[in-house]
């Protein structure tokens, strides 16, 4: 694939969305759950400079110079933490991780002691990533700043879903389609139960315009999928069957309670995607995987490492840039940009009269 097919034009001049802060009235990112699809588009389009940015030599713009921007990580992560550090540096920020393991969150302080100690610390940004689902939330209305959820429990992780989506759109541009993902068939298959990159790309994909399907054994499908405005798969084969895109998740061991599956063995030979299996979607297909991955259960390496097919390191290389795109939107306000502060029309009145 080449990297020279040209980006949309620059965010404010598109008519895409509102101008101004009207573009992303919110005070955080907690979710895609109460985003519209123009809010989506504008976060996408606002990335595209970063793109091009972290592909030169010198990768530096100081707009956020000044500001601390606070990693707060009570779970694991190696690549979304690194990513979230790298994108406050590119900006210029001062950026602090905390990791949980050796906070004062071990001592038995509550999440809503903390959450009011970073506050005091005055932070312009914090990025959180917690095991409970709704913990970001909780944390977001006890501080000033804006938080931005890097994945909480089973519920969201809204910068994975925005990364893939703009993965997707410069692996269509790069070929010379449309980088629109309306009419896009999208299998996500895996741990769709407790997958929070499976919910918050589901919101993204649909709200885009996309085709999801969702596939999973009976054990790893919530009950009432369909309501998400996805079509429910037990049949990875019948899945694939004319899919443009296929995203796979990992099992999520962690979160499970009890035996969801009889082994890894057999759950390959019923989910995992291999070269044969591939053969079923689309000519061109394109294969996503959030990482971390287990090569040879839900994935086989020789599908992971296809060239010109597996987008793997692009959606880490596109997960710097979105995340580069959050934190310099949601400073804005702080920031006193002109268009962010004062009078403006909502996005949603907007969205009334241009019918976007
Ligand atoms: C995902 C996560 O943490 O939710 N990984 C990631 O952010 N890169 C998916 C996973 O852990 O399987």
């Amino acid at each position: 694939m080449t990297t020279s097919a040209s980006p949309p034009p620059p965010a404010s001049q598109s008519g895409r969305y509102p101008p101004g802060a009207a573009a992303f009235p919110h005070q955080g990112l907690l979710g895609i759950a109460g985003l519209a699809p123009h809010e989506i588009l504008f976060l996408l389009d606002e990335a595209e400079q970063w793109v091009e940015l972290n592909r030169q030599p010198q990768k530096r713009d100081d707009r956020l110079a000044g500001l601390t921007i606070i990693n707060a990580f009570f779970e694991n992560s190696t690549r979304t933490l690194l990513s979230f550090e790298i994108a406050g540096k590119r900006l210029g920020a001062d950026v602090v991780n905390m990791h949980a393991a050796t906070s004062s969150v071990k001592k038995g302080e509550t999440l809503i002691d903390t959450a009011m100690t970073l506050n005091a610390m005055r932070a312009d940004a914090i990025v959180i990533r917690h095991a409970s689902s709704g913990a970001v939330r909780l944390i977001a209305g006890k501080v000033d700043c804006p938080v931005l959820n890097a994945g909480d429990g089973q519920h969201e992780h809204p910068t994975q879903a925005l990364l893939d989506a703009l993965t997707i759109r410069h692996a269509l541009r790069e070929r010379g389609d449309s980088d629109s993902l309306v009419g896009l068939t999208v299998t996500i298959c895996g741990d769709i139960l407790h997958s929070r990159v499976a919910r918050s790309n589901i919101l993204s994909l649909t709200a885009l315009g996309a085709n999801v399907r969702v596939c999973a054994p009976p054990a790893l499908m919530p009950e009432g999928i369909e309501a998400m405005r996805v079509t429910p798969f037990h049949d990875f084969n019948a899945a694939l069957d004319g899919a443009d895109v296929v995203m796979m998740l990992r099992l999520q061991q962690e979160r499970m309670d009890g035996q969801f599956i009889p082994s890894p063995r057999e759950f390959r030979h019923l989910y995992g995607l291999t070269l044969d299996r591939l053969a079923r979607a689309k000519p061109g297909v394109l294969v996503m995987h959030p990482g971390p991955m287990n090569r040879g259960v839900e994935i086989d390496s020789n599908v992971a490492d296809l060239v010109g097919t597996s987008l793997i390191t692009r959606q880490v290389e596109m997960g710097v840039a979105i995340r580069m795109a959050c934190l310099d939107v949601l400073t804005r306000r702080a920031r006193k940009l002109p268009g962010w502060v004062g009078p403006e029309i909502s996005g949603e009145a907007w969205a009334r009269e241009t019918g976007a």
